[in-house]
């Protein structure tokens, strides 16, 4: 089993990664593994389509998905959202079903607002959101002051554990004969009759 990691910072090994290691290391122990993304400005320098192409493949042969972003202005990054924009036009087919879970990481403030764009990307594609025990953020400015956060690191550790769990109970359903849903051609209207 397998679970993609998304990390919309800028920074490579900033909060966001450390967040993202720190439910991994959960993964991992449940006998899961992770493939971790890094989008840093790539997404904005001309290399967005080699960034999807190589997301989607991985997609095809996951279980689930984690989107991990810094707040930037009180929202995901803008390559984060640049890169969600394609994404979920492009490979909308190899994500839909498979269980995601938003994390965000702050120095104060933005967080919540943060979560909420990127769980909308999920709630248009028919994803289960997995959730923790409070909204999934860590504090900090840096990789050092957010695994000082020890809420914010239990926080990323029960995010873990229930996606561990999702992702676990999904594949037994389907073992014992349980269907997924089949995706229906959408009704597309603009609310005109
Ligand atoms: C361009 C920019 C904008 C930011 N805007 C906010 C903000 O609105 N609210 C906040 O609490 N922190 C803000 N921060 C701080 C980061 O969200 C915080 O340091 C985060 O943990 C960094 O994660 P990273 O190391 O993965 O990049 C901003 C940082 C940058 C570089």
């Amino acid at each position: 089993m397998k679970v993609v990691l998304i990390n919309g910072s800028r920074r490579e090994q900033g909060c966001t990664y450390t967040s993202l290691m720190e439910i991994s290391k959960v993964l991992k122990s449940e006998g899961i593994d992770t493939e971790l993304f890094f989008l840093g400005v790539k997404v904005i320098d001309g290399h967005i389509s080699e960034l999807l192409d190589k997301v989607e493949e991985a997609m095809k042969d996951a279980d689930g998905i984690i989107i991990g972003s810094p707040v930037y202005f009180a929202s995901p990054t803008g390559e984060l959202i640049s890169f969600l924009d394609r994404l979920f036009m492009k490979a909308n087919a190899s994500l839909k079903f498979k269980p995601a879970a938003a994390i965000t990481t702050a120095r104060r403030a933005g967080t919540t607002a943060t979560l909420d764009v990127i769980h909308k990307y999920f709630l248009y594609n028919q994803m289960p959101i997995v959730s923790s025990r409070y909204w999934s953020m860590a504090f900090g400015n840096s990789p050092e002051e957010v695994v000082r956060d020890e809420e914010g690191m239990q926080i990323m550790q029960t995010v873990g554990k229930n996606m561990a769990w999702i992702v676990k109970s999904i594949a037994a359903g389907k073992a014992a004969g349980v269907k997924q849903p089949v995706a229906e051609p959408r009704i597309s209207t603009n609310f005109i009759r």
